[in-house]
């Protein structure tokens, strides 16, 4: 019988009460939630048996803190795993589309329903719930560094920081991160890259205050005009970004690597199906996995200015803004992506017109080797529970912190994560499957004893 199956009522009851923390990072009045979530998953630290825990400030007193906890008892000879989850969820909202409350979750059909059931609470908890069985039952475990951060999903800058000026706490040989989907239930897959992020805003300004649409439209510039301008620019029909020197760095793949990465088991109508979209869109050259695997793109993620409300107002607004994200992928500089945005979108402001632009984040992509002693290990491990070998995955999400992990503490992150691909990340009715919980905690449990011995 597996860990989970022996004890899962308790491990559902302690995830429950993680899940019920409104931990919603993008919202500042859930700031108390940020903290109290914080101090609930280090006394869970704790309670499954690692030592030192900590709940540390980063260089900003307004960001919520970073939970350590550590077990070094495997002695010098053993290696020293580095583990790391994000205790912020997505904000829930529209609200009126959760057939439950987001923070109430709920049972159904073998899958919990909840905000952050998978990103990322459900997942890092299969890594701790792997932990805490090897301790108990007194396996064999690795040297164990965890640590957790609030600020992942709305691509904090802070965690960096403290990456550099931590770099001995934090010192390791290798990380692992459960944040990522697989194929299937019963196909795994590990990744094998994952895009970065360069995310920007840009604010329209005409005049101080809005004015009467009769009196004025047709004498000044509208700022949802100017910005639509500016955003209808930034990619065309055919889904190609116009952002001279996009494309540049972007890394070009052999038709022998591109068939490799098309192998992936899911097909286009697959990937419809789990967007509900009537078709799918994008660069007509690239198939559907290679265009969120190996292709950059660019996305409105917001978009506002005037009147939005019930019925008809007549008003030129005073402002206009857009939220933009750009995901990058292998050796496109996001320093250099951020700056041709900003001199093309620059380019584009009429006369008069004040245009600010914000860079909110940016982060490199992540490009893994699969050939390394780690990555086999993890291999072996998903071979060993899942009883086929896993496939090889590029992803196109993001998780900012495998940059820092690479560059400030110079080693690699294998992320094995137990998700699925319609658990409806950021969107109503996020769910994880129970089944990946169980099988999550397996391969996790023998990912840490093969790397013990
Ligand atoms: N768990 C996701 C990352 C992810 C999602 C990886 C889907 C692979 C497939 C993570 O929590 C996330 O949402 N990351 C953000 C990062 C961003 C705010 C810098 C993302 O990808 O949008
Ligand atoms: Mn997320």
């Amino acid at each position: 019988m597996s860990y989970f199956s022996e004890n899962r009522d308790r491990i559902l009851d302690e995830l429950f009460e993680w899940l019920r923390i409104p931990t919603i990072s993008a919202l500042p009045e859930y700031r108390s939630d940020m903290l109290q979530g914080a101090d609930w998953i280090a006394g869970h630290l704790d309670h499954i048996g690692l030592e030192n825990v900590q709940i540390l400030a980063t260089s900003s007193e307004d960001s919520p803190p970073i939970v350590y906890a550590d077990w070094l008892n495997a002695g010098a000879d053993a290696p020293t795993v580095l583990m790391y989850g994000h205790y912020d969820v997505q904000p829930p909202d529209p609200l009126e589309q959760w057939e439950t409350a987001p923070f109430d979750p709920t049972i159904r059909d073998g899958k919990i329903f909840a905000r952050g059931a998978n990103d990322n609470k459900g997942q890092h908890f299969i890594l701790l719930k792997a932990i805490e069985s090897i301790l108990k039952q007194n396996e064999q475990l690795p040297n164990i560094k965890f640590f957790l951060e609030g600020e992942e999903e709305i691509g904090g800058v802070h965690l960096a920081t403290f990456i550099k000026n931590n770099t001995e706490l934090l010192g390791a040989d290798i990380c692992v991160i459960s944040d990522t989907p697989m194929l299937s239930p019963t196909q795994p897959s590990i990744i094998t890259g994952l895009r970065g992020l360069v995310y920007m805003q840009i604010d329209v300004t005409v005049t101080d205050t809005d004015m009467h649409s009769g009196h004025y439209g047709g004498n000044v510039h509208n700022p949802a005009q100017v910005l639509a301008w500016i955003v209808s620019k930034l990619k065309d029909e055919s889904g190609v970004v116009l952002v001279p020197g996009f494309y540049d760095d972007v890394k070009e793949w052999s038709l022998e690597e591109r068939s490799k990465i098309n192998e992936v088991d899911m097909t286009p109508e697959e990937i419809q199906e789990n967007t509900g979209a009537k078709v799918l869109f994008g660069e007509s050259d690239y198939s559907p996995i290679e265009r969120f695997g190996i292709r950059p793109t660019l996305d409105v993620n917001g978009i506002w200015g005037g009147f939005s409300g019930v019925g008809a107002k007549t008003v030129i607004p005073a402002t206009a803004g857009a939220k933009v994200s750009m995901r990058m992928v292998a050796h496109q500089n996001p320093e250099k992506i951020e700056q041709a945005f900003r001199a093309y979108v620059e380019s584009l402001i009429p006369d008069g017109v004040e245009v600010t632009i914000t860079t909110l984040s940016k982060d490199k992509a992540i490009i893994i080797d699969p050939t390394s002693d780690y990555f086999q290990h993890a291999v072996d491990a998903l071979t060993d529970v899942f009883g086929v070998e896993p496939k090889y995955v590029m992803e196109g999400g993001s998780i900012p912190v495998g940059g820092h992990i690479k560059e400030d503490l110079g080693i690699d992150t294998i992320y094995m994560g137990f998700g699925l691909v319609d658990d409806q990340l950021h969107a109503p009715n996020e769910k994880f499957n129970i089944e990946m919980i169980d099988k999550g905690i397996e391969s996790a449990r023998t990912l840490l004893q093969k790397l013990a011995s």
